[in-house]
């Protein structure tokens, strides 16, 4: 028997929009596709038809259009369940009219094909047919695919507009019941660049931890986006993402993208949707430069592990001291989704040399509310469990929780809390005894002088990060002195030393950078961990405007001019502040003290008094 041409068979499924819904019946379950792939004229004829049908469970993710159908109006008719709780749909969420499915975006595939949510209808947006007969699922391919492949009728409105995007994202005509032609515009998601300076901190604490060949993830939102900006030194960075937007087009125009370290799809952006402008969907076109999968690949975490130095970056509602995150709600209130949180933090946790980074604003909006919390808010659900965290970013800085103890993420975090949380976060923090009860903090004023981080090489090709101290630093300082031989410890502090115990460390690292400085030099293994293996500190005599000075540098590095260079580092600092000189003690028995002393061009005053020198100079 002859076969008649796909393009025959398409004619003949082909319907006016107003006949196109003709088929749903009460009670069913209707599936809407994503995001800006929303089917709208299709949407619309469902909302005409709202009063003709009840308890018709809708069942989507994303709303971005208008969704008339949670309006009280439409309560009998219509019941409203999404994956994520967009901006359209929250109020009806809130006042229980509509429900939030809380999933993994990467299981819902499996949740279609297994009939746990069976669904009756899909309503789909595809791309004309190919010469093959074959329609792309264009910009979401996401959870529209399974949905399509489980529901009883798939009716699609097929649109010039959509994009043919390549990857496991087509359906053929044979496998769609109902076709209606549109020429609506795709709903456009326009670049949203963020005017917040707060953004930008954020964002460019982020790009510090991104390095050339990376792959990258970024959720959406305003700092994820303000994150592209500082990309722009970057190179070869790859894409595997359940979302992308214009800001990723940006760096592949520029050259910085490229795909081509990528261990997994080498050469290919991965992704199972797109939000953007007109000019984002006519790059998609046909680009065999992207590949869209649905979310049970793209986000699967076994998948995204397999590619090496993945970089998940994601925003969150509120941290607590311990490291759990909330990205779903705020408090009760429902906002947003799991969504692809937590499949890409364990993805990227299990990925070779990956790093997972929660991004968020220090406080709420008005600055009211500190969203580093001691505990998380009532109603609040926790997406990234504190098992899964690694790092997280505020304006104030980086907190790597990875493998710490509670005490250490505490301090860490309400280092990076909001300046005018810090002290109420501390007592909440001893009053759970998840720190020491004599814990202090550096005073409020402090800022933490990023500008004075720089790399040294000395002899033996020794590579130091020389940085201002931290409060993060205690336990690694306590280290740095247990490491020291008694005779560096006897020429340090004139007495055989043995112990640095909290009490004492503490203050070393919690400081005003002001009056009192310690800069640390830090040797990094090949796996990036730190070791303190230097020291030098000063601090300042009001009275006399000079600060005393003393440095410890470990012994296996001693003689290589390290302790030169930290003197000659630490004036540089000191003059900056307007501080007029140093004081220093230097045993008679330690000559190399005194010859950093002297070389250090200034004109050195020493007194003997016992078996020790005093020593000044002014800068
Ligand atoms: C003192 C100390 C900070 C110097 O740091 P360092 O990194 O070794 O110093 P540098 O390498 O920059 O300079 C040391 C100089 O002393 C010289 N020196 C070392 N031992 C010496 C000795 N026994 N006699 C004479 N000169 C000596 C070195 O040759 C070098 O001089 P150069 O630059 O002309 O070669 C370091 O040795 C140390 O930490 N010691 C233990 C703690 C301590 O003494 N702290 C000072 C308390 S005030």
């Amino acid at each position: 028997m002859e076969q008649i041409p796909w393009q025959e068979r398409y004619k003949h499924k082909l319907y006016l929009q107003q006949d196109a819904l003709k088929c749903i019946k009460k009670g069913q379950r209707v599936f809407i596709g994503s995001a800006c792939a929303e089917p709208q004229l299709l949407v619309e004829e469902l909302t005409n038809l709202g009063s003709q049908l009840s308890d018709t469970e809708i069942i989507h993710t994303l709303t971005l259009c208008s969704a008339p159908y949670v309006e009280p109006g439409f309560i009998d008719n219509f019941r409203y369940s999404t994956f994520y709780v967009g901006p359209n749909v929250r109020q009806a969420v809130s006042e229980g009219r509509a429900d939030y499915i809380p999933t993994f975006l990467s299981d819902v595939p499996a949740i279609f094909r297994s009939g746990r949510i069976p669904i009756d209808v899909a309503l789909i947006q595809v791309s004309p047919p190919d010469k093959q007969g074959f329609c792309s699922y264009g910009i979401s391919v996401d959870i529209v695919k399974s949905a399509a492949e489980s529901a009883g009728i798939v009716i699609a409105e097929v649109n010039f507009r959509m994009p043919r995007t390549l990857g496991d994202s087509f359906i053929h005509v044979d496998d769609i019941d109902i076709l209606v032609a549109s020429d609506r515009p795709l709903i456009e998601v326009n670049p949203v660049i963020p005017d917040e300076e707060i953004a930008f901190q954020i964002a460019e604490k982020t790009a510090e931890l991104i390095e050339d060949g990376d792959t990258l993830q970024m959720g959406i939102g305003r700092i994820p986006y303000a994150i592209f900006p500082f990309l722009r030194d970057k190179k070869d960075l790859g894409i595997h993402t359940e979302v992308f937007g214009d800001g990723t087009i940006k760096l592949i125009e520029s050259g910085i993208i490229t795909c081509k370290k990528k261990t997994l799809h080498p050469g290919k952006v991965v992704a199972s949707f797109c939000m953007g402008s007109r000019y984002l969907y006519d790059f998609v076109d046909n680009n065999p430069f992207f590949e869209f999968h649905p979310s049970d690949y793209t986000s699967d975490p076994f998948i995204i592990s397999q590619n090496d130095r993945m970089v998940a970056i994601n925003a969150a509602i509120e941290v607590d001291l311990t490291g759990q995150v909330c990205a779903d709600s705020a408090g009760h209130l429902f906002y947003g989704g799991i969504g692809v949180h937590c499949d890409f933090i364990r993805g990227a946790a299990r990925s070779r040399g990956g790093k997972s980074i929660i991004v968020l604003p220090s406080t709420t909006g008005d600055g009211s509310k500190s969203r580093i919390v001691p505990h998380l808010s009532e109603g609040a659900g926790v997406v990234t469990t504190r098992g899964d965290v690694h790092y997280v970013i505020t304006e104030y800085g980086i907190a790597n929780l990875r493998g710490r103890n509670i005490r250490h993420r505490a301090m860490d975090l309400i280092r990076i809390a909001h300046p005018k949380f810090r002290e109420e976060l501390l007592a909440a923090a001893k009053e759970y005894s998840y720190i020491y009860p004599d814990q202090v903090l550096p005073p409020r004023t402090a800022q933490y002088p990023k500008n004075l981080e720089i790399y040294k090489t000395f002899k033996d090709n020794l590579v130091i990060f020389f940085r201002p101290v931290k409060p993060s630093d205690e336990r690694t300082l306590q280290e740095f002195f247990y490491s020291l031989s008694d005779g560096s410890i006897y020429r340090r502090y004139f007495t055989s030393k043995k112990t640095l115990l909290h009490k004492e460390a503490q203050w070393l690292v919690n400081l005003d950078y002001r009056e009192q400085m310690a800069i640390v030099g830090i040797k990094k293994d090949e796996k990036g961990n730190e070791k303190i293996i230097t020291v030098g500190r000063y601090l300042l005599d009001r009275t006399t405007n000079m600060a005393e000075v003393d440095f410890t540098v470990g012994d296996q590095y001693q003689n290589k001019k390290v302790g030169g260079f930290l003197l000659e580092y630490l004036i540089q600092i000191a003059k900056e502040q307007g501080i007029s000189g140093f004081t220093a003690e230097a045993l008679a028995t330690n000559p190399a003290m005194l010859k950093v002393f002297y070389k250090s061009g200034c004109v050195i005053k020493s007194i003997l008094d016992g078996g020790s020198y005093s020593i000044s100079f002014r800068f």
